[in-house]
C-alpha cells in the first residue's frame, strides 16, 4: 500500500466520520463545536488534510488534492443542510413557545358602578322632571350673600347658627362678599330667580358642607336637594301634594306625608315633612324609633323678603321651596343605619347598588 493510497483512505475514513458526528449534532452550539472540529480554518481536521500534501510524493498531489476538496465540498453541503435543519426545529420549538391560544376565553374587565347618592340624584330628577321641574346645578363655594343674605338671614342674626360653616377667606371682602363652602342648596333659590322671570319650576341637587360632630347621621360632606316653585296663585296645597307624590313615587302608593309646623328664615311659614316609615308602614319600628315617622327634610312658602330680595313682586307672585338630604332618602330607602357609608369607599358597600339602573 502506497503512502498515497494510505493518503486516500484517510480521506474516506475521516468524512464517514465527519458525516457521523454531523448526523449526531442536536442544536446549534453542537453544529459549532462540530464545524470547528472539521471544517475550522486552523484546526479542522478535513482542512489540516491538505496541509499534509506536501508530504507526499509530487505525482499523487492532484489526486489527493481534488479527493479532499471534493470531500470539503460534499461535508460542507451537509453540514449547510444540518444547519438549516436545526435552525427549522429551533424555530418550530420557539414558535411553539411563544404560540398563544387565541381560542381561550378572554378576561372580561372590572366595571364601576353608580353610587348610591348618584342613583338617588337621577331618581329624584325623574320624579320632577315628570311634574315640569328643570334640573340645576351651582356652585359648591359660594359668596355670602347667596347663602345667607337674600335668604333672609342677615349678619348677626342668630339663625346664621343653624348652619355650622366653613369659610374660606375672612380677609378684606366685604360682608356679603365672603366665601363659604354653601352649607345648603338653597342659595340657588336665589341665582335663579335673579336670573329669570317666574314661572320657575327647578330642582337643584349638589355637594354641601357643613362643619360637624361626623357621627351615624352626620356628615361635614352630603348632597341635599332643592325645590322651588313660583308662579301665580301657588299656595300651600301644590307644595303638598308635590311632596306627597314625590313620597308615594319614592316609597309606595300608601306613603302618608305629614308636615308641621318648623322655622326657616326663608319661608313663611315653614314646615318639616315626614313620610311613614318606608320599613313598617307606620306601625313603629327601630328605624323609625316606634314613632312610624321618617323627616325627610324641610319646606314651606317662599318668604315675601326673599322674592323682594330677587325683584319679585310678592302680592304678585308666591311659592314654594323644600330642601332634602339626600343620603337621607337613600338610607330611608335600602335600610342603611349609617351615613359614613356613603364616603367609605367599602366596595361591599357599594356594590350592592349594581344592579340598580336608573
Ligand atoms: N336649606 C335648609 C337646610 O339646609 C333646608 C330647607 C328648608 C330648604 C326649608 C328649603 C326650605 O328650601 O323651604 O336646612
Amino acid at each position: 500500500m502506497s503512502r498515497g493510497t494510505g493518503g486516500m483512505d484517510q480521506v474516506v475514513a475521516l468524512e464517514r466520520a465527519a458525516l457521523d458526528a454531523l448526523a449526531a449534532t442536536s442544536d446549534e452550539a453542537a453544529l459549532e463545536g462540530w464545524f470547528r472540529a472539521y471544517l475550522g480554518r486552523k484546526d479542522g481536521t478535513l482542512t489540516g488534510l491538505l496541509r499534509q500534501m506536501g508530504k507526499l510524493p509530487p505525482e499523487e498531489r492532484p489526486s489527493f488534492g481534488a479527493a479532499v476538496n471534493a470531500t470539503k465540498e460534499r461535508v460542507t453541503a451537509a453540514y449547510e443542510a444540518r444547519k438549516a435543519a436545526l435552525g427549522e426545529v429551533a424555530l418550530t420549538e420557539r414558535l411553539a413557545a411563544e404560540a398563544i391560544d387565541v381560542t381561550l376565553p378572554g378576561r372580561s374587565g372590572e366595571f364601576g358602578t353608580l353610587h348610591p347618592t348618584t342613583l338617588m340624584t337621577r331618581e329624584l330628577s325623574q320624579i320632577f322632571g315628570l311634574m315640569g321641574y328643570q334640573t340645576i346645578e351651582g356652585p359648591e363655594v359660594e359668596q355670602t350673600r347667596y347663602n345667607f343674605d337674600y335668604l333672609n338671614i342677615p349678619k348677626n342674626h342668630p339663625a346664621r347658627d343653624r348652619w355650622d360653616t366653613f369659610w374660606v377667606n375672612s380677609g378684606t371682602a366685604t360682608d356679603e362678599d365672603q366665601i363659604v363652602l354653601r352649607t345648603h342648596t338653597s342659595p340657588m333659590q336665589a341665582r335663579t330667580m335673579l336670573k329669570q322671570d317666574p314661572p320657575v319650576r327647578v330642582i337643584v341637587p349638589g355637594r354641601c358642607y357643613r362643619y360637624e360632630a361626623i357621627d351615624a347621621s352626620h356628615e361635614a360632606i352630603f348632597f341635599q336637594l332643592e325645590g322651588l316653585a313660583v308662579d301665580k296663585g301657588i299656595t300651600m296645597a301644590d307644595l303638598k301634594s308635590t311632596l306627597t307624590s314625590m313620597a308615594r313615587q319614592l316609597f309606595g302608593s300608601a306613603t302618608k306625608v305629614r308636615f308641621r309646623c318648623d322655622f326657616f328664615p326663608f319661608v313663611e311659614p315653614g314646615v318639616d315633612f315626614s313620610a311613614t316609615c318606608a320599613v313598617c308602614g307606620g306601625r313603629g319600628c327601630r328605624v323609625c324609633k316606634q314613632t312610624g315617622w321618617l323627616e325627610l327634610g324641610g319646606a314651606g312658602m317662599v318668604h315675601p323678603n326673599v322674592l323682594r330680595n330677587v325683584g319679585y313682586d310678592p302680592d304678585k307672585y308666591s311659592g314654594f321651596a323644600f330642601g332634602l338630604g339626600i343620603e337621607r332618602i337613600v338610607m330611608i330607602k335600602y335600610g342603611i343605619d349609617d351615613i359614613r357609608n356613603f364616603y367609605a369607599n367599602d366596595l361591599r358597600f357599594l356594590e350592592q347598588f349594581a344592579g340598580t339602573r336608573i
